[in-house]
């Protein structure tokens, strides 16, 4: 049984149809990634799957119960957890008051645990820890968005966009820490228009095009795909 699993998915925005019946699994352990251009539908996708986002049609199934349209507290008391596009840490905490906010459902004595950790796959947070959020860089601030997520120890991590607008080397940080979420047991979907890098690190993936899945296979395999090549990896 899937971990998680989307059936026949629709979601609109009043009249504009953004998702149109889309059917998406992933596994217990896996890394899955949903690639797709500008106004595909990835972000709908991780709001719909969060109960951020009304679902029109289809459902969604976690760990085999029908969760389609619940309350975004039930998700996360269920350990599914979203680390947004565009960051969105809190500029004016430090960084751990914004960790301690991500374990807003935890009992308070096992933070200081989940909290080192987070700074075990973070030591720039580490030595960071005092900092006020927005004075971080582009690319500490991500890693926070992600380490606040994984104070709430996540069963399903939903990452959308994690490598957003940061330099080579930092991405490569970025998808070395996420090697090591999914390592420490927690299952991904990921959502990145950095198809190249995506792929490589994840098992399968799904081509999302205007609110459709278009294509799904391993990751290997769209990586060697003529029409993922051109389309999503820069040529032939
Ligand atoms: N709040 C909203 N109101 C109306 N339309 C919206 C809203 N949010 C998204 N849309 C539309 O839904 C479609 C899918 O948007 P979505 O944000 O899911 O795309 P995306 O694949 O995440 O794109 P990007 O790569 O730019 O982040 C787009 O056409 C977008 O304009
Ligand atoms: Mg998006």
């Amino acid at each position: 049984m899937a971990l998680l699993k989307l059936e026949n998915v629709t979601v609109n925005y009043g009249s504009i149809n953004a998702l149109s019946g889309i059917n998406l699994e992933v596994n217990e352990g896996e890394i899955v990634t949903l690639i797709g251009s500008n106004g595909a539908g990835k972000s709908t996708t991780m709001r719909t799957i969060m109960g951020l986002k009304h679902c029109d049609g289809g459902k969604i199934f976690f760990n085999g119960e029908d969760i389609t349209n619940k309350d975004t507290r039930v998700m996360v008391q269920k350990g599914i957890i979203l680390s947004p596009e565009g960051r969105q840490v809190f500029p004016r905490f430090s960084v751990e008051d914004n960790l301690r906010m991500g374990a807003y459902t935890r009992p308070d004595q096992e933070i200081p645990e989940t909290m080192e950790q987070v700074f075990q796959l973070f030591p720039k947070l580490r030595d960071r820890r005092k900092q006020i959020a927005g004075t971080l860089s582009g690319g500490e601030q991500q890693m926070l968005a992600v380490g606040r997520a994984m104070m709430a120890k996540p069963r399903l991590l939903l990452l959308d966009e994690p490598s957003l607008g940061l330099a080579p080397l930092v991405i490569k940080e970025i998808f070395d820490m996420i090697d090591k979420i999914r390592d420490m047991g927690t299952t991904i979907l990921l959502v990145e228009q950095n198809a190249r890098v995506a792929l490589r690190h994840s098992d399968r993936a799904y081509v999302l095009e205007t609110g459709r899945i278009v294509l799904s296979d391993t990751a290997q395999a769209l990586l060697n795909s003529d029409m993922v090549r051109k389309a999503y990896l820069g040529g032939l």
